[in-house]
């Protein structure tokens, strides 16, 4: 962005740090979630217009528990602490905490006192959504009390300092007016500026990566997903025919897939060099059963591809990845140990391998912000609207061994699925749907004759950003639609499952 005076909010591990960074960005305001411990001198390098010191799961006096430096409530910037924001401002500004007496989860209604800054204009009593197990017993000198609940103090504030503070999260839908709260501080008391446009954020963009590129060349790997797609599509505006993309067909693709990709990448203006690799990737997946190994045999596999393919395109100093912003922000809440369960990356070591730089121009978007950006930059719907599908393709959702037979089969059973969910309109409310071949046989019937196929399981998943997940209740009818032309049009399967498991405890994908 033009503008570098973002909010800047200090995470201590709270579930809802991401919600804060991106209400405020809905406000067009640019905002960056960083470790609670972060140094003055970083923060200052961040010239923030306002720093949000976020909830978390600890108690202030507990050994261990997260002291950011003091020195970020006097460096003269606006600060909003939000649950244990709250109590550690009171901690660290000589007031008192201690266990509640009566602790608050969920709904409270909050009345606002005297003439609040933050809660200016606001109804009183507020609903507000509270997640909390100490309270302050003494306020710290200076502050005043600007909101309390039936049993604790709600919000205190002490405006020559500019310090405010709140008991409760704004940034949940349950709090009434919260995105109020968050723009009175964030425009009123902060001054920031809502220049966080996706056509600004485009400009800025297109300018550094020529500033970074300079008159070098750039290569990409497109998987045909939004992320790739909608870099890709960025750094070529930046640098143009400089940045050579390459889309490998590694034999696990959808039906028709490499075929209609490529072609709306190229309608895309994109420089792109298609290869088709599915023998090479099929013959290393032979008898391969394990899913880690799977991961491991495609993963490698696609890296010798690349860097085969990439000798023409020798000049290249950079490469470019659609990173997205979870996967940066170093967070205890959003990196969890989940991070290990299955290995993701699918080009891990490829940078220091091939001694590229890496250009990652989407690394501070969610994804409903890079799709923002794609449909400024004119890329189709139906490319932004895509649902995720995972680097090892449909390797990992056929249990057991990948054979040419199988693929078959799945590859049938998934249109089918695909074209169903279209067809009820959910393909876009959903954020996976898909088949998994299973290689179970069963008894069926059919025109009096016995068949013996295997098992088809359906998995439908809402999910914010892949890392919990729940089934989705999707209707009979349309259950009912799949079952039956999966196993009337693909001849070799007599059965349709339907997984009810949220992610934990179980993933998304099966293997
Ligand atoms: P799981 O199965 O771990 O999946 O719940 C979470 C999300 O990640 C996708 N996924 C992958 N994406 N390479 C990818 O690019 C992979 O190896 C991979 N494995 C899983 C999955 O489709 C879901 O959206």
């Amino acid at each position: 962005m033009e503008s570098r005076h973002g909010i800047v909010i200090l995470d201590f591990g709270a579930q809802y740090s991401q919600l804060i960074a991106r209400r405020i960005r809905e406000h067009h305001v640019r905002s960056l979630l960083v470790p609670y411990n972060v140094s003055i001198a970083e923060l200052r390098d961040m010239q923030p217009a306002g720093i949000i010191l976020s909830g978390g799961p600890s108690s202030v006096f507990d050994e261990g528990a997260p002291h950011p430096d003091p020195a970020v409530l006097s460096m003269g910037v606006p600060v909003l602490g939000i649950c244990y924001g709250l109590q550690w401002i009171a901690h660290a500004m000589g007031g008192k905490v201690e266990p509640a007496r009566q602790r608050e989860y969920g709904r409270a209604q909050l009345h606002i006192l005297n003439d609040s800054r933050l809660l200016r204009s606001l109804p009183s009593p507020l609903p507000v959504w509270n997640s909390h197990g100490d309270e302050i017993v003494i306020l710290p000198p200076g502050f005043h009390q600007s909101g309390k609940t039936e049993t604790a103090v709600g919000a205190i504030e002490n405006v020559e300092k500019n310090i405010y503070a709140v008991q409760f999260h704004p940034e949940v839908r349950h709090t009434a007016h919260g995105d109020q709260i968050l723009a009175n501080f964030v425009f009123d008391i902060c001054g920031a500026t809502p220049d966080w446009t996706s056509k600004s954020f485009i400009e800025h963009t297109i300018k550094s990566v020529r500033e970074q590129v300079g008159s070098g060349y750039a290569i990409c790997a497109l998987s045909g997903g939004v992320d790739s797609t909608v870099a890709a599509t960025l750094v070529n505006r930046a640098i143009g025919d400089r940045l050579r993309c390459i889309f490998v067909d590694n034999g696990v693709l959808r039906q028709n897939e490499f075929t209609a990709v490529f072609s709306s990448l190229e309608h895309l203006g994109l420089n792109v060099l298609g290869v088709d690799a599915s023998a090479r990737f099929l013959t290393k997946l032979a008898g391969v059963v394990d899913p880690e190994q799977k991961r491991r045999v495609i993963g490698n596999e696609f890296i010798s591809v690349f860097e085969e393919e990439s000798k023409q395109f020798r000049e290249a100093g950079f490469l470019v990845q659609g990173t997205l912003y979870p996967d940066v922000i170093e967070s205890v809440s959003v990196k969890g140990p989940s991070a290990m369960i299955k290995s993701h990356h699918n080009v891990g070591g490829l940078p220091e391998k091939m001694h590229l730089r890496l250009v990652e121009p989407l690394r501070e978007l969610f994804k409903d912000e890079v799709r923002r950006v794609g449909a400024d930059l004119g890329i189709a719907p139906e490319i932004l609207q895509r649902q995720p599908f995972p680097g090892p393709g449909l390797a990992v959702r056929i249990l057991g061994e990948v054979t040419p037979e199988r693929l078959n089969y799945l590859r049938a059973a998934d249109e089918i699925v695909y074209e169903e969910i279209r067809d009820a309109a959910l393909y876009e409310s959903i954020w996976q749907s898909f088949a998994v071949l299973l290689p179970v046989r069963t008894v069926g019937v059919m025109g009096d004759q016995r068949t013996y196929g295997y098992t088809v399981a359906l998995r439908a998943v809402h999910s914010e950003d892949g890392m919990t997940a729940d089934w989705v209740r999707l209707p009979y009818e349309v259950l009912e639609r799949i079952s039956s032309r999966i196993v009337n049009e693909v001849r070799g399967i007599s059965r349709v499952v339907y997984d009810i498991t949220s992610k934990p405890p179980s993933t998304i994908e099966w293997e």
